[in-house]
């Protein structure tokens, strides 16, 4: 057995691809700092076999995992039981395998961006205008805490429009949401403005007209890169947002409330996020 094996303290990021994740450089500080010893590996699951991989993994001891993409909406349908802000949401990035064999399923993607915008970065939501960009995954897994923290009013816009209507009947129950089409957009200004697209995989930008940006409006991507700025940061930047912030405090934040799930200990995420940044 190596090291990683016999740690009975074991997890691990599962997602396809999955290499490049900074998942466990964050929950290894998280660990330092708790004085606790933590095995915590990446594995890439085959695209058709995630049930099967999470069961490998379940006999092979391992105590939780993480899911990343493309797999958070099939970890939803695995989970024996699932914490509200998860079945709301409709998507799982936080396993934790019981002692009886059940799987209970957590999404702590949605108090990431929610903590990273509020506590690090002083961004009110309450009574604000929020503008999301996309309807896909990592859009479904944010909308019930920026819901719960009661903006104004709450858009979406998708390229596709008939996704964003979808999304709007799936989550009526927690709140109202307004739905368009990019080129719909631009009569109203908004001073929260996210984007949850994956158009920064291609360094593109979803095309929002810059006319929803007012002189004090916020720009937040939900994608991050600890080198240089984003295709949206920059857009942003570039169009006179007051401020443009990329999604690493949102990953550390979400890393943190699943430490807290597994461990029961919070965690210094100001730390992490510095050293990610290479400030430290
Ligand atoms: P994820 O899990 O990352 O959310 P997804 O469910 O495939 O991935 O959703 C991707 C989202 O990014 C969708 O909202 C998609 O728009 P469509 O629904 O119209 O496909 C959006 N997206 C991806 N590339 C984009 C681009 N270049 N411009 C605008 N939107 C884009």
């Amino acid at each position: 057995m190596n090291d990683e094996a016999s740690n009975p303290n074991r997890y691990a990021v599962v997602g396809n691809p999955v290499s490049h994740s900074l998942s466990p450089q964050i929950h290894q500080a998280f660990a330092k700092q708790a004085q606790i010893d933590l095995s915590y590996e990446t594995i890439e699951l085959p695209e058709a076999g995630f049930a099967n991989g999470v069961e490998n993994l379940q006999l092979e001891h391992f105590k939780g995992l993480n899911v990343t993409v493309p797999f958070k909406q099939q970890a939803w349908l695995l989970c024996d039981r699932k914490s509200p802000r998860a079945n709301d949401s409709g998507a799982v990035n936080t396993l934790i395998f019981l002692p009886d064999g059940n799987i209970a399923g957590d999404n702590t993607d949605g108090v990431g961006l929610t903590r990273d915008l509020v506590n690090n970065h002083r961004t009110l939501i309450k009574r604000r205008k929020v503008l999301v960009l996309g309807a896909g995954g990592a859009v479904r897994g944010v909308l019930p805490s920026l819901l719960a923290l009661s903006p104004e009013n709450l858009t979406v816009a998708n390229r596709t429009l008939e996704k964003a209507e979808q999304l709007a009947k799936d989550f009526h129950d927690i709140g109202d949401i307004n739905t368009f089409a990019y080129e719909e957009l631009g009569r109203e200004k908004f001073d929260l403005i996210i984007n949850g697209t994956s158009a920064g995989l291609t360094q593109e930008v979803p095309p929002v007209p810059d006319t929803v940006l007012g002189v004090n409006s916020i720009c937040y991507d939900m994608m991050y890169n600890t080198i240089q700025n984003t295709a949206f940061v920059e857009w942003a930047l570039n169009r006179g947002a007051s401020r443009s912030i990329d999604g690493l405090g949102m990953l550390v934040e979400q890393a943190a409330e699943s430490f807290f799930i597994w461990h029961g200990m919070r965690v210094d995420t100001a730390e992490v996020i510095a050293m990610l940044r290479g400030e430290n």
